[in-house]
């Protein structure tokens, strides 16, 4: 099994290899790809520190050159580059014309790959983005994409941006923000939270501004809540997401729109949602509630207090109405 492992870190980092010689040296790499992450604003070293790569528009490419590499139908298969047919069994490319981004483990070794397409207009059948397989080196749900190239500044500015794409980490790296990690559209799940809690225990989530980054920054609110650590949360502007906004505000406007935007889990609610509550008393009641969940699910004690404290002030409620709530809830569920 080890062995295995060991050999699929040998066949992955051959594969990313190959992709990013098909992005600098190759015709299309030049003509297509190349192009697609300069019109990006994405710069040649921006290319390297995450070592960005192209499959090419080709059936079995990657296939027959692995093969001649010596690497086994087996390994090839089992590291998620080939996908089989279904009607005669044969294997081609998984990933075919797209741009690469691979994905790296906490010590920088390839582990997977994201691809995406590079025109919306002629692969409008195609999903926008395909991912690696699971395989024996790759669980989608316990790694975020960046830590690799994240976790110093993590830990020397004691804080993380969360944000959902590939692009967004990319983008604001570019851009001088290098403490950030993507979740990568799936919804956060603990052991994400866990790994980024190893180098700091502040996560800041920065969430497309949309109706369903909304509703995955609430989610993922609770959960990081839920392992202990501190939670802050940004909403970007309708349509907007962070690598679009510090695209079209440049660095300084991005930094300071997100340090004046950022609010704890109470306040973010509080905003979300007391516009639309008003001073109706059964939609306010809904809506502290849905915040004293939230309170109920941090494992700090002294923690849960300050912000029913906070809640009650802000919410103009008695404290202990709020305590004895929130102590039924924490109560149920530990
Ligand atoms: N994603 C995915 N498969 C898809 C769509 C999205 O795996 N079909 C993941 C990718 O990791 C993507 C992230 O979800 O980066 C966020 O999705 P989205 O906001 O739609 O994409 P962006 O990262 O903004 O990509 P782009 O700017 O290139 O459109
Ligand atoms: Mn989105
Ligand atoms: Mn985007
Ligand atoms: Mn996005
Ligand atoms: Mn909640």
């Amino acid at each position: 099994k080890q062995n295995e492992r060991e050999s699929l870190f040998i066949i992955l980092d051959w594969a990313k290899n190959f992709f990013r010689q098909q992005l600098n040296e190759s015709e299309e790499g030049q003509s297509i790809a190349k192009p697609y992450f300069k019109e990006r604003g994405f710069s040649e070293a921006t290319m390297e520190a995450f070592e960005l790569g192209y499959s090419p528009e080709a059936w079995d490419i990657l296939l027959k050159s692995a093969l001649k590499s010596g690497f086994t139908e087996e390994i090839i298969q089992k590291a998620g580059l080939v996908t089989q047919k279904n009607d005669d069994g044969k294997m081609f490319d998984r990933f075919r014309n797209r741009v690469i981004f691979p994905i790296h483990n906490v010590s920088g070794k390839t582990i997977a790959f994201g691809a995406r397409i590079l025109r919306n207009d002629s692969q409008k059948n195609q999903a926008k983005y395909l991912n690696s397989p699971e395989t024996d080196v790759y669980h989608k749900s316990s790694i975020v994409y960046g830590i690799f190239q994240a976790k110093n500044a993590i830990r020397t500015e004691d804080m993380c941006y969360l944000v959902e794409g590939y692009t967004d980490v990319i983008s604001l790296h570019q851009a001088g923000v290098k403490n950030v990690v993507a979740s990568s559209g799936t919804s956060l799940t603990p052991e994400q939270i866990k790994l980024i809690g190893r180098f700091s225990k502040h996560i800041t989530v920065l969430y497309d501004g949309d109706s369903a980054g909304i509703k995955a920054a609430l989610r993922g609110m609770d959960l990081i809540l839920e392992e202990g650590l501190q939670v802050n949360l940004v909403v970007f502007p309708e349509g907007h997401d962070p690598d679009s906004f510090v695209r079209k505000m440049g660095s300084e406007a991005f930094t300071e729109f997100v340090k004046k935007e950022s609010k704890d889990f109470i306040s973010f609610q509080a905003s979300l949602f007391l516009e639309e509550a008003g001073e109706d008393p059964f939609k306010k009641a809904e809506m502290v509630k849905e915040m004293v969940q939230s309170i109920a699910k941090i494992p700090d004690a002294i923690q849960r207090s300050l912000f029913i404290q906070k809640t009650a002030g802000m919410m103009k409620m008695d404290e202990e109405v709020l305590l004895s709530e929130m102590n039924k809830i924490h109560l149920k569920q530990y």
